[in-house]
């Protein structure tokens, strides 16, 4: 984890992919929750949102509701935060409930944790405070985390520009695709597509490849080896049963 000096020379981490998730203990909308412990063997995504009652954040959470059973589809849990109270968060998720309307989302029922961080210790933890951007806010911040606690993907937002959950989504499918089938996922992957091989290691590899040797890969060139896995065996390796 690095560690930077804040202008007020406040001591403040920055996780990075590959760090283990810093690990807290915190209240919630769901009750107590201990971070990242009980997630183990399932994926999670840590997110923080600048406030609540906010009609970005009204709009992010809403989508992320009625994505959950999606994400749950692909093992994978949804814990929130702001650097508000737990109280603020219930009021704020009972109007989502009952009034709010945002495209064809309506009476929409948030169940997954919101973390209460009234003292901002975790959302310090995690590098959610940009000064430059709100000194009291978290920014939109996404941790993606692998079911042995790693940070695998780290994603901000500024305050003003609600997220991509369609990226979100798939962010996570290929993140487990790649575990799963030890492959890297070209721009814009989606599942179906052709998948990276790893990069050939020798030589004589690089020669196999070009010559056609290895089943199913195809090279560009010897550095750029494509194969097909195609959408049904990836669903069948990373859905939940
Ligand atoms: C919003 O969620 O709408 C928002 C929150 C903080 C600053 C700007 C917008």
């Amino acid at each position: 984890m690095s560690e930077q000096t804040a202008p007020q020379n406040e001591v403040v981490t920055m996780p990075r992919i590959g760090d283990p998730a810093p690990e807290f203990t915190a209240m919630t909308t769901q009750g107590e929750i201990n971070f990242p412990s009980d997630y183990a063997g399932r994926w999670a995504i840590l997110f923080s949102h600048p406030a609540d009652f906010t009609p970005v954040c009204t709009s992010e959470f809403m989508t992320f509701a009625s994505m959950e059973d999606e994400f749950k589809a692909y093992n994978t849990d949804l814990i929130g935060l702001s650097i508000d109270g737990l109280y603020s968060h219930i009021a704020w998720l009972r109007t989502i409930k009952d009034k709010m309307v945002f495209r064809d989302m309506k009476d929409v029922e948030v169940t997954f944790p919101l973390v209460e961080d009234i003292t901002m210790e975790v959302a310090k933890k995690y590098g959610m405070i940009m000064p430059g951007e709100d000194s009291t806010k978290a920014v939109r911040a996404v941790f993606v985390i692998d079911p042995h606690g790693i940070i695998r993907t780290i994603i901000y937002y500024p305050l003003s520009l609600g997220r991509n959950f369609d990226e979100l989504l798939r962010v996570v499918k290929a993140l487990q695709t790649a575990d799963h089938f030890d492959v890297a996922t070209p721009a814009d992957w989606r599942p179906g597509e052709r998948v990276i091989v790893p990069p050939a290691g020798s030589c004589g590899v690089a020669k196999d490849r070009m010559e056609g040797a290895e089943q199913g890969v195809e090279c560009v060139d010897w550095f750029f080896c494509t194969k097909d896995i195609s959408e049904e065996q990836v669903e069948a390796a990373i859905r939940a049963s």
